[in-house]
């Protein structure tokens, strides 16, 4: 089986999503700028992966910040935080992991700057340990909500390659359900621009031999009008205090067409991207990435005219009334959210 995220000791080991499926490709990051630019340029993708990659990633930017006074190592610790910070902007669990790392090594001050960094090193193995124990309990609680036969739609990527490993979110649903022995399929958005369904997810899912075929991203609301599809499930990127989902975009069209054929639209997401100090969608960032993605197929094949403008919004904003349930480690919420979810926490 494959690793999305390995901590190395002195490196961060991470499978090149960027090349899947065609290539399975380990690479090393040895500095927090280059964990910042993994982040970035989505070899490692996903939300609660990018959380555990930016734990370890701080982790190895302390280690390289020299032994002096703990006001001195806090500056430049702080420095480190704020380059892994900028890597992308939608994902709360980039911001979770960083504040954990940041928290600890403030809790920690009257401790030298070594005791420190190895409290630090240990912290980034725990977020690491603790996503793979959350998966697992999420999947085996949103089990209970598919039924034998089930054909169930998924959007994106959320399995084992957005996470430490193993379950992920959405996918982790979907395996608990197939390992209890209930007669799963699934099908698979393509999610353009970055193909997460097709390159990733497919993948995944053929992995585990769990019945899976693709789909181009405008045919799912046919084959809901048709009965095709009898769930949903999808990950989530950050989900306000209310219930409002950002996740990877098109998200929001599938969630409006469920409403409107009455499919029943689960979100499974850990607590740690539940961003209570965030009221609603409307204050969620969106990431914008370069048109290039959606002019061309991976980089590798123009698909429009040169010079052609593009727009590309990485994530949308599912509202609350739309989702049926989200299903967290901690048990399964539904409206109304805010006292749902607060009840959570
Ligand atoms: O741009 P990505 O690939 O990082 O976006 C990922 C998603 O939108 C996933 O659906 C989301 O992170 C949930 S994954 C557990």
């Amino acid at each position: 089986m494959f690793k999305t995220v390995e901590w190395r000791n002195d490196s961060v080991r991470l499978i090149d999503q960027r090349i899947l499926p065609d290539k399975e490709e380990y690479l090393d990051f040895t500095t927090h700028e280059d964990v910042a630019f993994a982040i970035r340029d989505m070899v490692v993708r996903g939300a609660p992966a990018i959380g555990v990659t930016a734990a370890m990633g701080a982790a190895i930017g302390a280690r390289a910040i020299n032994n002096g006074s703990n006001g001195a190592f806090m500056e430049e610790f702080d420095k480190v935080i704020a380059t892994l910070a900028e890597a992308r902007p939608t994902a709360v669990n980039l911001f979770w992991a960083l504040d954990r790392m940041r928290t600890l090594a403030l809790a920690n001050s009257d401790k030298t700057t070594q005791e420190i960094k190895d409290l630090l090193d240990k912290e980034a193995v725990k977020v690491y340990e603790e996503d793979l124990t959350i998966n697992k309990t999420m999947g085996e609680n949103g089990a209970t909500l598919l039924d034998d036969g089930d054909t169930v739609l998924t959007h994106c990527n959320a399995g084992a390659l957005a996470t430490a490993g193993d379950y992920g979110t959405a996918l982790g649903v979907i395996k608990a359900a197939h390992l209890a022995g209930k007669r799963i399929s699934v099908l698979a958005d393509e999610t353009r621009p970055w193909l997460q369904g097709a390159r990733l997810t497919t993948w995944e899912l053929m992995k585990e031999g769990i019945p899976v075929q693709l789909i181009c991203d405008n045919m799912s609301g046919s084959l809901m009008r048709k009965g095709k599809i009898r769930k949903i499930v999808v990950g989530a990127d950050r989900i306000a205090a209310n219930g409002d989902v950002a996740n990877k975009i098109g998200t929001y069209m599938v969630a409006a067409l469920a409403k409107m054929n009455g499919i029943p639209f689960y979100v499974t997401a850990p607590l740690s991207t539940i961003d209570f100090g965030t009221e609603s969608g409307d204050y969620i960032p969106i990431e914008q990435r370069s048109p290039s993605e959606v002019t061309s197929i991976m980089g590798k094949m123009s698909i429009a005219p040169e010079g052609a403008e593009a727009l590309n919004p990485a994530f949308d904003i599912t509202p609350n009334e739309l989702v049926t349930a989200i299903i967290t480690e901690k048990g399964i919420a539904r409206a109304p959210f805010t006292e749902s979810l607060a009840r959570l926490r």
